[in-house]
């Protein structure tokens, strides 16, 4: 006999597991002739294919025996040390033992969220933030703060009356969650004197900072900031990044950099989920690393999504109705944009689709429930020619429903 409904069998857990809209988008626009400008995927001309393919089969001849091996869960310290030497580029500088190696640094945010967060804990993150670390971080069930953004990122002065207020009640508050530097979904920068407001103001009320930073070694607009780890003197910053956009999401290799006492809880989280990121992507990392593949290679990727995100912000001014405005990113992939009161995004979407583009509804990326009207679009994996005839669906549509 077969089994009638398998919801019986699922976990309290899987209750707080939402599929992410993102992805459930991508499903539909797979089958029909729709432009996409919802997802976040690097435009696949920039992947080093062939230089990876020679480093793939000279990793394995050359360090087979231990690259096709299990590894420590803490990552190949050949890895470790490559990464250390990378991050000295930028100022961060640290020891092999305050690395540990992810599977995308998506794992490092599920590992914050298992590790850090406790039922009703109060975690502050940015209005908007990065809507996978929100549904992550939920599964764990904590209280979310949301603190707007400006042009300078985080709104600090903001930040400081919530934390005199929350603390007045006798309560603490877990962890600050940023993306400073082009962030996802809006790509602003945080200004350097917000990032130093942020490190003075967790001294003061003793809370972590999560530094979540995929996007500052391809920023393609001039920017000037240091990193919130470059000015941790205390251990207080947990700082995570990627491979995924500076060379293949494909890979699945991210890393956290934080103080020892909090990577080796970390580890203890990881061993239970994959035992360890696989070892043989972390050899082939470690010799584009050493190989400077992807310094050779970034002035290409950033000249491009700089066009592809002047081509989109041209179409924008274009197409789009008045009353609308829209974020000037200094780097990652996207554009955020802010549409007159009155149209939500999320229910305008089965129209979107039928006039054949899709984005991603910004109300997801709000922990607060605002940003019925804001959208997310994508400019990095889109032809030009799509960006733009994508915008200018979208910006008909937007005229059609405002009436004009
Ligand atoms: C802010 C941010 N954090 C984390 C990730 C996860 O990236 P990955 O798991 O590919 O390293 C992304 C991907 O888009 C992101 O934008």
């Amino acid at each position: 006999m077969s089994v009638k409904g398998f919801s019986k069998f699922f976990s309290k857990r899987t209750e707080l597991m939402r599929a992410s809209e993102i992805r459930e988008l991508l499903k539909v626009v797979e089958s029909r002739d729709v432009i996409s400008l919802a997802g976040g995927l690097p435009d696949p001309s920039t992947f080093p294919k062939e230089e990876l393919a020679e480093i793939a089969s000279y990793v394995i001849r050359e360090y087979g025996e231990m690259a096709l091996q299990y590894g420590t869960t803490q990552g190949a310290r050949i890895l470790r040390e490559a990464l250390c030497h990378f991050m000295a580029r930028v100022m961060i500088l640290c020891k092999p033992e305050n690395i540990l190696i992810t599977t995308g640094s998506q794992q490092a945010l599920d590992l914050i969220s298992r590790t850090l967060i406790d039922p009703g804990d109060l975690v502050i993150v940015e209005l908007p933030t990065y809507l996978a670390a929100i549904n992550v971080f939920k599964l764990s069930q904590p209280k979310f703060i949301g603190i707007p953004i400006d042009e300078d990122g985080m709104r600090t002065d903001i930040l400081e009356e919530k934390l005199r207020q929350i603390y007045g009640e006798g309560k603490k508050v877990k962890f600050v969650y940023t993306v400073p530097t082009a962030q996802n979904p809006s790509g602003v920068t945080m200004s350097n004197d917000r990032r130093k407001h942020l490190l003075e103001l967790a001294e003061k009320y003793d809370f972590l900072v999560i530094e979540d930073d995929p996007y500052s070694h391809f920023l393609f607009e001039p920017v000037s900031f240091k990193h919130l780890k470059a000015m941790d003197t205390s251990g207080r910053v947990v700082y995570i990044s990627t491979i995924s956009k500076i060379l293949s999401p494909g890979i699945r290799i991210g890393w956290i950099i934080a103080h020892e006492e909090l990577i080796s809880v970390f580890e203890r989280a990881k061993q239970n989920l994959d035992l360890h990121t696989p070892t043989l992507n972390q050899y082939i990392v470690a010799e584009a690393i050493k190989r400077r593949v992807i310094e050779r290679h970034l002035p290409r990727v950033k000249e491009l999504y700089r066009k592809k995100k002047n081509i989109m912000l041209e179409a924008l001014e274009e197409y789009f109705p008045e009353g609308s405005r829209w974020t000037k990113p200094v780097g990652g992939l996207f554009v955020f944009a802010y549409l007159p009161e009155g149209i939500d995004t999320k229910a305008l979407l089965p129209k979107a689709i039928e006039h054949g583009v899709i984005y991603v509804p910004g109300k997801s990326f709000f922990v607060d429930g605002s940003g019925a009207n804001t959208m997310r679009l994508n400019f990095s994996y889109p032809p030009p020619s799509k960006i733009v005839e994508g915008i200018r669906r979208l910006g008909n549509l937007l005229k059609s429903e405002l009436g004009k």
